[in-house]
């Protein structure tokens, strides 16, 4: 069975992401979209609410969702996965990605990372913008799926 491990922040998940899982599982038998759960990083939602979203997106059995703290080369490890998958948007997302992918090759020799590219149309979305654009009364619907539209205006009413 080939697993693969995506992770991210997903703060929130975009129509950008969902993309790529959609691509991904194409690929592989099994899915486990990975959310960063990270002490330092300051994240508009909390780690279940960013697990919750994408489980409630996708209902599909090759999707699996968890919460991970640590590294990306030791969750891939732990969860029987030799790939980690990330997305590829813009070439100014390729130098941070080829450096992570470096290092997690030095971490372990035995993972590889699969890039995979998002359709043209979400090639510059991002969590940042979809929240600033939220945050500033746009309409993300274009960027992001119903279920986070209602969380990100929940947020703002209790704000
Ligand atoms: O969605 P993001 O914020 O671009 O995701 C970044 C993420 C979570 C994939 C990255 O920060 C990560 O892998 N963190 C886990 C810590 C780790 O393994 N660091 C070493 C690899 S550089």
């Amino acid at each position: 069975m080939k697993k693969a491990i995506y992770p991210g922040s997903f703060d929130p998940i975009t129509y950008g992401h969902i993309d790529i899982i959609n691509r991904a599982i194409k690929i592989f038998d099994e899915v486990i979209v990975v959310v960063s759960k990270n002490a330092n990083k300051k994240f508009l939602l909390s780690d279940e609410e960013r697990q919750t979203l994408i489980q409630k997106i996708f209902d599909n059995q090759k999707v699996k969702v968890i919460i991970f703290s640590g590294l990306t080369t030791k969750c891939a490890l732990e969860n029987g996965a030799s790939t980690i998958i990330r997305g590829l948007r813009m070439i100014t997302d390729f130098e941070y990605e080829f450096q992570m992918n470096l290092a997690n090759k030095e971490l372990n020799k035995e993972i590889d990372t699969v890039f995979l590219m998002t359709d043209i149309e979400h090639s510059y979305i991002s969590s940042s913008l979809v929240k600033e654009i939220h945050n500033l009364a746009g309409d993300i619907s274009k960027f992001a799926p119903p279920a986070v539209i209602e969380l990100l205006d929940s947020k703002k009413k209790s704000d």
